[in-house]
């Protein structure tokens, strides 16, 4: 069947879906739903407490840490020129909940996916557009779900490493899977060395191996780019197994040595995980975001402190 939005997918990059980096060629960015007037749209129907602004590092401060941003009452063209001038960030996320459009493009990216690539049929997905400031970059972080990256808008670099130790430590990736912590993770610049670089154009896309940990850089213009995530019962069964060793090292003081997803000690595992997660315990733990700053399309770096900083 022929392929509206996904370019050719080789035989060699179908068999190694999942396994190693696969760059592929897209159309998405063609599409009028990324022009400024569509995108000041989605900003305005999407509520800030799911996609908030984020302020992020500069690219002299790579260690720098993110902070949140309040846009109650701004239009969404004002939020995009805060973003064009800016050091901002908005992750736009489930727009196939918000948008017949994007439910539509999601629905055709899986199905040409699923043509082409033998076994791979998630049973959850989703879609997001990710808007970022000039120059920016994000930090280096580890995300839970499958992950394809593509480019629409500009220019940006990816940093991509293998998913194990020293790159990720296995505490902080349960930390992230249970939600404890945000997605970013301990950086160190001798990291780099083992580096997959990627420089990504419009019509570009990536898929990763999962939770590989990445950061990426901006070039010096507006960066507009589309998530898509995705869950296969694979995933699932690694979610399970990194939440059930979090529970145990973090709560029951163990060292979990085991990171299979089969097997007696898996089952026992996704046992702790459901419990845990069914007596609501997780909610002790989770993470509050804190806005530090208001989102001002006037103000030199799109952003003005505000005066306290209210947990939201
Ligand atoms: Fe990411």
């Amino acid at each position: 069947m022929a392929s509206s939005i996904i370019g050719p997918i080789e035989k060699k990059d179908s068999a190694d879906w999942g396994l190693r980096t696969i760059r592929l060629q897209h159309r998405l960015h063609e599409n009028p739903l990324f022009s400024d007037e569509s995108l000041a749209a989605l900003i305005e129907r999407t509520p800030q407490s799911v996609s908030p602004i984020v302020l992020m590092p500069g690219r002299d401060n790579p260690k720098g840490s993110w902070g949140y941003c309040d846009r109650s009452d701004l239009s969404g063209e004002a939020v995009l020129e805060a973003i064009k001038r800016g050091r901002l960030w908005i992750n736009m996320l489930k727009l196939e909940e918000v948008d017949s459009r994007f439910r539509d493009l999601l629905d055709t990216i899986f199905e040409e996916f699923g043509n082409a690539i033998p076994g791979f049929s998630p049973f959850r997905k989703t879609i997001g557009v990710l808007i970022s400031s000039p120059g920016t970059q994000v930090s280096y972080h580890a995300d839970v779900p499958g992950q394809s990256l593509w480019q629409i808008r500009g220019q940006k670099r990816i940093y991509l490493y293998p998913p194990r130790e020293p790159f990720l430590k296995a505490a902080n990736l349960e930390n992230i899977i249970r939600g404890v912590t945000e997605e970013e993770i301990p950086y160190d610049a001798t990291y780099d060395e083992y580096a997959e670089i990627c420089d990504l154009e419009p019509g570009d896309m990536m898929h990763w191996v999962l939770n590989g940990p990445h950061r990426v850089e901006n070039a010096d213009c507006l960066n507009v780019s589309v998530t898509t995530e995705h869950w296969t019962p694979t995933t699932r069964r690694s979610f399970a197994m990194n939440y059930g060793n979090g529970v145990l090292r973090r709560e029951f003081g163990w060292t979990p040595k085991s990171h299979k997803i089969t097997g007696p000690a898996f089952w026992a595992k996704v046992g702790v995980t459901a419990a845990w997660r069914a007596m609501g315990l997780q909610q002790k733990t989770a993470f509050q975001r804190v806005i530090t700053n208001r989102v001002d399309p006037n103000a030199p770096d799109g952003v003005v402190p505000l005066p306290t900083s209210p947990a939201e």
